[in-house]
Formats: structure tokens, C-alpha cells, sequence
């Protein structure tokens, strides 16, 4: 987006959003206030000719008022590989700033702020990584997107949660090491079952603190309350939380598949900036439940993405060793291969 926005036209997109408390809410005051900033980077994005990429989680001033693509990580990672700009600012999280980086190796990749963690990338270092592969010679060692170069480059394949199920089947080992998310971890064992796919699947003890929150107790009490409501969640989460799920998928998989239902009422079971684009965009749909924020996620702001595109400072750039992009681009274009 590079044309200049005005208060109204923001506060049309934005005015729907009601999640959570006030901070979350959009009146045209507020609109008035973050028009000047957005029309600001989307003037020096386009003089610096930078790409704006943001995942779903991001705050709604981003995804609608400076953001070129928005979306879950594997198309992010997809939209990275293929753009022709000098510059990519990665509104999300390090881990996938660090991929677009592998993808693109000659551009510059910036991550606008320093709280870019992520409790599953952070669950795992390359070294244990190792480790692992040593005691467990035999198995293919899959990894999920979230998780740090250094792994990546120490692993065979990487998936997402978009397409991890349909690549854990396709590997023609019948012993999988999948990390760093536990959760998914059972959940790949129960959905190879309910394929009559028979490996053996082992995974590591990470977990993302958003989606672990939820609980079918939850879910179950939300159904008595809304009779009918259509439970839809992501993959992180518990495979209890899933059996008691009408809809799995990756956040992307999650918001289209709401744009096809027939249904009107939903409860939405993953980081609630993906609930703020479901208002946003569907205004006819009623959201029913929690409000969960990545709190790395909601770290990008306005601020920091002109600041980061202005006069970037060191903790802005990604860099990473050519030998550890080189491979972790392997395990990498093996998802690709895959998905192809
Ligand atoms: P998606 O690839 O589904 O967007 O998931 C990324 C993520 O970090 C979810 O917590
Ligand atoms: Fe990581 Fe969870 Fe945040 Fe996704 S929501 S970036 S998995 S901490």
C-alpha cells in the first residue's frame, strides 16, 4: 500500500475491530492520530523501495495501514523468496525475519523490535539439536518454521502449520524427530493415525504460551452457552483442544476458511490479531471468546517500523553466517519441494 491514506478511509477498515478492551478499539480520533505515521513509512518505503511483510498477529494499524502482504508464515516466507525489493521489514518475529533473510540472502531484512522471541524458537538451540541427531541417527529430523536459523541448518525439512501434516506423511522415513512443539507433536502422531499412516513419530518439549492456554473445558462451556457456534483453532494447541474443534489450520488456513462458512457464529481459538482481521474483514461474522496476545507479536508498532526503516540499528538488521543460511535454505527448499 503506497498511496496516501486519510483518517476516514482507515477508520472504514478499522472501525469493526472490537477485540478485547479499549486499546484495541479504533475511533476516528485515534484514526486521525495514525494516519501522518502510516503515510510517513509508506513514503520512505517506497522511496527506499522496502517490502512491508506482517503476520496476522500483528496490530491492525500495521496490517491495514503499511503491510504490502499479511498472512501466515508460510506464505510470508513465500512472499520473501520471490520480491524484487531491496528491503524487507518483517512485522512478526525473529524467527521469521530470520528465514526471509535465508531466502533472500542479498537483501536487507529488518526486524523492527527488539522483543522478538518466540517461546517455541526459543525452546531449542542448534547444539541440542545435535545432540539429538546423535541419539536418534535413524530418524528424519523435521522442523517447524518456529524455530532459529541455527536449527534450521541442522534439520532436514522444515514444515508450518499449514502444510506439516501432508509433509510428515510424505517423508519416506517411517521415523520422524518433529521440534520443537510438543503439541504438534501429538497431533502429528494422531492425525498419521487417523490417515492410517503408521511412523514413528518422536518430538521435543516446546510449547507457544499463547495457544497452550486453552483448554476444552473452555470450549465445552462456550458450546453450551452458543449452541451451534463453529469452534475453529490452530495447530499449537492441545490435541484435546483439537478433538473438541470443528476446524484446524494455520491462521491463514483459519480466516478463509471463516470467508467460505456458512455459519455466523465462531469461536477462535489463536492469537486474537487474527480475531481483529476476521472483524475487520467480515464484519457479518459474531466472534465469540478469548483474547490471547503474543506479546512478541504485538511488540511491532508504527514507531519502531519507521524507526527501523529511517535509520536501522544494528539489533534492527538480520545477519546470520553464510554456512548456517546455506543450510538452513535446504531444509527450507525441502518444505518447498514438498509443497510444490
Ligand atoms: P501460522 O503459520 O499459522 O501463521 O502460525 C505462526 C505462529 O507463530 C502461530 O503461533
Ligand atoms: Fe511464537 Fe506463540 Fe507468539 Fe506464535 S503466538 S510467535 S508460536 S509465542
Amino acid at each position: 500500500m503506497t498511496a496516501t491514506l486519510n483518517a476516514n478511509e482507515l477508520f472504514s477498515k478499522l472501525e469493526s475491530i472490537k477485540v478485547g478492551g479499549t486499546t484495541c478499539r479504533y475511533p476516528i480520533e485515534k484514526c486521525e492520530q495514525l494516519t501522518p505515521l502510516i503515510n510517513e513509512i509508506n513514503q520512505i518505503k517506497k522511496e527506499k523501495n522496502a517490502l512491508i511483510l506482517a503476520h496476522s498477529y500483528v496490530s491492525p494499524e500495521i496490517i491495514y495501514g503499511v503491510s504490502d502482504f499479511v498472512g501466515d508464515s508460510y506464505y510470508l516466507s513465500k512472499q520473501a523468496r520471490d520480491s524484487n525489493s531491496d528491503i524487507i521489514v518483517f512485522a512478526a518475529v525473529k524467527f521469521m525475519a530470520e528465514t526471509a533473510k535465508i531466502l533472500s540472502p542479498d537483501k536487507t531484512v529488518l526486524i523492527p523490535s527488539q522483543n522478538n522471541g518466540c517461546t517455541l524458537a526459543d525452546s531449542i538451540t542448534g547444539a541440542q539439536v545435535a545432540a539429538l541427531r546423535q541419539q536418534h541417527p535413524n530418524h528424519t529430523f523435521v522442523c517447524y518454521i518456529n524455530t532459529t536459523a541455527d536449527v534450521k541448518a541442522r534439520c532436514e525439512v522444515c514444515v508450518t502449520s499449514s502444510n506439516v501434516y501432508d509433509i510428515v506423511e510424505k517423508i519416506p522415513n517411517d521415523k520422524i524427530f518433529f521440534l520443537p512443539d510438543r503439541f504438534m507433536g501429538q497431533n502429528i502422531i494422531n492425525e498419521m493415525a487417523r490417515r492410517g499412516v503408521e511412523k514413528e513419530i518422536l518430538y521435543s518439549d516446546g510449547t507457544c504460551y499463547v495457544h497452550e492456554e486453552y483448554d476444552p473445558e473452555m470450549i465445552q462451556f462456550i458450546k453450551s452457552e452458543y449452541p451451534g457456534i463453529d469452534v475453529i483453532s490452530h495447530p499449537e494447541c492441545k490435541p484435546e483442544v483439537l478433538a473438541e474443534s470443528d476446524f484446524v489450520g494455520s491462521t491463514s488456513e483459519l480466516i478463509n476458511y471463516v470467508s467460505k462458512s456458512a455459519h455466523k457464529d465462531f469461536f477462535v481459538l489463536t492469537e486474537c490479531g487474527l480475531t481483529g482481521r476476521i472483524q475487520a474483514e467480515f464484519p457479518e461474522k459474531r466472534l465469540v471468546g478469548t483474547c490471547t496476545m503474543c506479546r512478541y507479536m504485538k511488540s511491532n508498532t508504527l514507531e519502531n517500523i519507521l524507526s527501523s526503516l529511517k535509520a536501522p540499528g544494528p539489533h534492527n538488521q538480520i545477519t546470520l553466517e553464510r554456512d548456517v543460511m546455506d543450510k538452513a535454505r535446504g531444509c527450507i527448499d525441502n518444505m518447498f519441494r514438498y509443497t510444490a
